[in-house]
């Protein structure tokens, strides 16, 4: 294998944020290969949401470097556009565009930014609802789908410009708790397929699942990076170990 083919698809590289005078990640590490799916987990505040805003631009860091197919984003402003289409982000309260039907909502970011005609924004659009099991749906309207259903054509339209790296922020903790397990099947089954994929969740039953990797930061800091299989085996960390002891029980 060439040094080139080795290297992460997305390399997070000792950042740092601060807000104000409190200093919120603390030199966070994780590398993204392509195809792998990592989950984050730890505990409330412990920074998991700003360290996807920061993968996304959508948050300046302070130090450290972000790198995306071995380019580093931050530094390049006018890659911003780039980072968007190929970094797909799924937020927990959807965010859909409510006067837009499931189909245009998909349809938007391929039109507007991609230049795809509306004809063939559409049939990619109908695929992608396909996908995540909502084609009978296309045509209603954001308050006229459950929870569930709003968030899988949310996952449609990240989907739609094509990305490299899925980013999902507590995709299913605004759901209630029977419409969980439609949303996470979709993301399993993205990353069963090979879709590189970052996960913010307490979804344990999905980390063990479908996460190559387990992240577990606390105040800020990664404080390790293990395997699924090791990771519930008995982690090697204490504190991870006691944090899924809490959240299973
Ligand atoms: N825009 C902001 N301004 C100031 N402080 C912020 C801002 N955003 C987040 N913080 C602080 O940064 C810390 C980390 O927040 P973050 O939302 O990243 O945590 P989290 O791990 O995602 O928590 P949760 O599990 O509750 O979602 C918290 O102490 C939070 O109060
Ligand atoms: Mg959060």
């Amino acid at each position: 294998m060439s040094a080139g083919a080795s290297l992460p698809l997305l390399k997070i590289n000792r950042i740092d944020k601060s807000y104000g005078d409190t200093r919120i990640l603390k030199r966070c590490s994780i590398d993204v290969a392509a195809k792998e799916t990592i989950v984050i987990v730890g505990p409330s505040g412990s920074g998991k949401s700003t360290l996807l805003r920061c993968i996304n631009l959508l948050e300046t860091v302070d130090a450290g470097n972000i790198l995306f197919e071995g380019r580093d984003l931050a530094r390049e402003r006018k890659n911003e556009h780039l980072v968007r289409q190929r970094i797909g982000m799924v937020f927990q309260n959807f965010e859909l565009f409510s006067h837009l039907s499931a189909v245009e909502n998909v349809m938007l970011a391929p039109m507007t930014v991609l230049g795809v005609s509306r004809h063939d924004a559409h049939d990619l659009a109908l695929g992608l609802l396909t996908k995540v099991r909502l084609r009978e749906r296309a045509d209603y309207f954001p308050d006229q789908l459950s929870g569930g259903q709003q968030q899988r054509v949310a996952i449609a339209r990240a989907l739609a410009m094509k990305p490299k790296v899925m980013l999902y922020d507590e995709p299913t903790s605004a759901l209630d708790p029977e419409m969980v397990s439609e949303v996470l099947d979709v993301m399993a089954e993205l990353s069963a397929e090979g879709m590189t994929s970052l996960v913010v969740t307490h979804e344990m039953g999905f980390a063990r699942r479908a996460a190559d990797k387990i992240v577990f930061m606390d105040a800020g800091e990664v404080i390790l990076t293990e395997t699924s299989e090791q990771f519930f085996n008995g982690s090697t960390h204490e504190r991870a170990r006691r944090f899924l002891d809490q959240i299973l029980h």
